[in-house]
């Protein structure tokens, strides 16, 4: 997969990559999570006011959200590694006008900073890294002394379907396969808890949520999945997980539909993980 760094390792590499349809894909997963991560945020003690560092902040929606918690008198900085989403993030705080959130590139755990921040976040960012410990650990102290570390991840433990529907069923083993091999972590938000205390942050709070819908209203759902699956398709020929046409990726939504119409399926999407402490 050309994910636009030149990263020549494919295994460990950034599986998901920054094309402009994987930038789209973020926004529309935004659009049904952000509530979600509101929710995290708030009962962690994202407030007015503060200084906030967003990791691996892709299009920025994330960055969005903290920016509204912290208000005018607060500010935000997103960081990515990826040029191609700090620049689509940019143009999208320009289309806001926001002017307390900003955007770099760079790897915040190998930056420095001009001052300590009051939080450091971070959503589906710790699941890519090799040693997200170390990682957490060096993000921490980007914190000043008493400041938040929050992170929201993802945990593939959670999509099924009740009956069972087989496309969505099949796409949740599609996409487990892909990421592992990738070395991407799919129960990293069951393994925050574990993470933190590794990284020498004291027992996280935790909060557990998870998109549930069936019918019409779990449209959203079944067509992030198979965004999802189009986004890894080149890497799920490449590793021999499924071939294009069992998946036939142009029809596999309308498939997923049909499956949750003839039958009374209700599917359940990512466990939604949040887990905070203070430093
Ligand atoms: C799945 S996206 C999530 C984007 C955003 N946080 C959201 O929830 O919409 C993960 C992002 O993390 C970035 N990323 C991964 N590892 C990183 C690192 N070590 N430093 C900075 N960015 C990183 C990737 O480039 C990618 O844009």
């Amino acid at each position: 997969m050309n994910n636009g760094e030149g990263e020549a390792d494919r295994t460990g590499a950034y599986v998901l990559g920054h094309s402009g349809g994987e930038i789209e894909r973020l926004k529309a997963q935004a659009r049904l999570i952000d509530p979600i991560t509101r929710r995290i945020l708030n009962e962690a003690g994202v407030v007015p006011g503060m200084r906030v560092l967003d990791v691996g902040s892709g299009a920025g929606d994330v960055a969005f959200l903290a920016a509204d918690l912290v208000g005018p008198d607060g500010e935000v900085v997103g960081v990515d590694r990826a040029s191609t989403a700090v620049d689509a993030a940019r143009a999208r705080a320009g289309e806001r006008s926001l002017r307390n959130v900003r955007f770099l590139a760079g790897d915040p755990a190998e930056m420095t900073f001009e001052r300590p921040f009051d939080a450091v976040i971070g959503r589906y960012v710790l699941q890519f890294q090799k040693d997200p410990a170390r990682m957490l650990r060096r993000l921490a102290d980007r914190a000043r002394p008493g400041g938040l570390v929050v992170f929201h991840e993802l945990d593939w433990g959670g999509p099924s379907s009740f009956p069972p529907a087989p496309t969505y069923d099949r796409c949740r083993r599609w996409g487990v396969e892909t990421l592992r091999a990738h070395g991407t972590e799919t129960r990293m938000g069951s393994k925050l808890h574990s993470t933190f205390v590794e990284a020498g942050l004291s027992p996280p709070s935790m909060r557990l949520e998870a998109p549930i819908g069936g019918g019409e209203k779990a449209a959203d759902m079944l067509r992030l999945v198979s965004s999802l699956i189009a986004t890894l398709l080149p890497e799920i020929e490449r590793l021999g997980v499924a071939t294009g046409v069992e998946i036939d990726v142009d029809t596999l939504f309308d498939r997923m539909q049909r499956e949750s119409a003839e039958g009374s399926n209700v599917f359940f999407g990512h466990l939604q993980i949040g887990a905070w402490s203070r430093t």
